[in-house]
């Protein structure tokens, strides 16, 4: 499979890994040679490439000879999509991660100017640059959709490059005024993973020992493959997939900073995983506590409704509740601290967040606050989404409880469209 998509940068830079660790082709266009180059050094891309009329052949030997490798083009994806569609390539999926959220100061670099080019008209004539940007956008749109049309899978990446497309008038929606394509948590991360309690778990091991990291690596892989065997079958493909990321992690060198590791996982995973790490502590196998936390891009923390929330499609999604009510909840049950903040990822206004960090240290406590709070940290948001109706949630909750005869939520009555449409009409 051939992925196309932009953004070697901070978060960005993590789509050539990916990619490699799914066994495709990727190409991701980067216009900073700097952060390119910088990806490069770092082992997270495996290829630069700096001329189109050589990147093409790489790009098409790659995938005739079904070979896994990540290719960076240093450039504009722009001018790489143009090429793409002139060429009649076929693209199995697209995506773009450059930081649309923040359009108009360096978060996206318009097709035709340099990058000292941009940064000049930003800050002299920052109209002239805004017009940039648009006619970009709409040149971008433009070409995606050539390929789209010829079956390529685009998705927006959550970075509001359908929103800024859109506000630059860009040919991305359909007559009906919806978005010509989907947001990956409309169509993937909400109904396969959030609705199911997946989600970006994490720890970091405060020894800073790489032997520890590969030591939770391997219990966080054990555990996950005895849960496996069990498993119902909607979310067996989660588990393999996460199964395979927690194998691929050590041998892909991941490490860049902390001995930190992120595994998606669901509340009985990550209750189960923090468990076989706080034993291990207390045995010694771990040298020292581990810092358990997450993503704020997760199933309760955070209500977003362009990104977190989007699929909850009963209304609710526009309500901040639910990453409050989770920080609360968290505060007292065991986070060894807690945060609640505005405008992650989607800009100040648009969202609010809510983390938290559990140091675990081998203690009984340590066990207590674990399956205390990872429990509510999760359930929590399945149940709202079980109360949205969205059917991957009504399935894990009523799990839950059959797990836990303590828990009770209520549970949504699901009545047909038609029947509220008339019951309107009559009052
Ligand atoms: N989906 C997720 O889980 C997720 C997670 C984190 C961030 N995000 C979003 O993804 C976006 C990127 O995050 P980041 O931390 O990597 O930001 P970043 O600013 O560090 O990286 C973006 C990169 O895109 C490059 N770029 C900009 N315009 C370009 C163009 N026209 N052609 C080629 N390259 C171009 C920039 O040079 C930069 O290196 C943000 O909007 C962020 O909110 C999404």
């Amino acid at each position: 499979m051939l992925f196309v998509t932009a953004g070697l940068g901070g978060m960005s830079g993590a789509q050539p890994k990916a990619g490699n660790i799914a066994g495709v082709v990727s190409v991701t266009a980067e216009i900073n040679p700097l952060a390119a180059e910088k990806r490069y050094d770092q082992g997270w891309v495996d290829e630069l490439h700096y001329n189109l009329d050589e990147l093409i052949p790489a790009i098409r030997k790659a995938v005739a000879d079904k070979r896994t490798v990540s290719m960076a083009y240093v450039g504009n994806v722009v001018d790489l999509w143009e090429r793409l569609a002139a060429e009649d390539m076929h693209v199995d999926l697209g995506s773009d991660q450059t930081s649309l959220h923040n359009p108009w100061a360096g978060g996206y670099y318009p097709v035709g100017l340099t990058l000292e080019e941009s940064k000049q008209m930003m800050a002299e004539d920052p109209d002239k640059f805004k017009e940039c940007v648009r006619e970009s956008l709409r040149r971008q749109c433009a070409a995606i959709n050539k390929l789209a049309d010829k079956g390529m899978y685009f998705f927006d990446y959550g970075n509001a490059f359908l929103l800024e497309s859109s506000r630059a008038g860009a040919d991305i929606m359909t007559p009906d005024g919806k978005f010509r394509y989907p947001s990956y948590v409309q169509d993937i991360m909400g109904p396969m993973f959030f609705d199911y309690g997946f989600g970006p778990f994490r720890w970091v091991c405060t020894s800073g020992d790489p032997k520890d990291l590969e030591t939770t690596d391997r219990l966080a892989a054990q555990v996950l493959e005895e849960i496996r065997k069990d498993a119902p079958e909607d979310i067996q493909g989660q588990m393999d997939d996460n199964i395979h990321w927690i194998k691929e992690a050590g041998p892909n060198h991941l490490v860049v900073g902390s001995q930190a590791r992120i595994l998606y996982a669901d509340a009985e995973g990550r209750a189960k995983i923090a468990l076989a790490f706080n034993d291990a502590i207390r045995s010694g196998e771990l040298s020292a506590p581990v810092v358990l936390g997450r993503d704020h891009h997760d199933v309760s923390g955070t209500d977003s409704p362009f990104r977190e929330t989007s699929n909850i499609y009963d209304g609710s999604q526009f309500c901040a509740d639910m990453a409050v009510q989770n920080v609360i909840g968290d505060s007292f049950r065991g986070a060894t601290w807690v945060s609640i903040h505005n405008g992650g990822g989607v800009g100040w206004g648009e969202v609010i967040n809510g983390g938290f960090g559990m140091a675990i240290d081998g203690s009984e406590d340590s066990a207590r606050h674990i399956r205390e709070m990872l429990f509510w940290d999760v359930n929590n948001g399945i149940a709202r989404r079980s109360w949205a109706r969205n059917k991957g949630s009504m399935d894990a909750i009523r799990r839950e409880m059959e797990r836990t005869p303590e828990l009770t939520v209520t549970m949504p009555n699901l009545v047909d469209d038609d029947v509220i449409d008339n019951a309107v009409t009559i009052f």
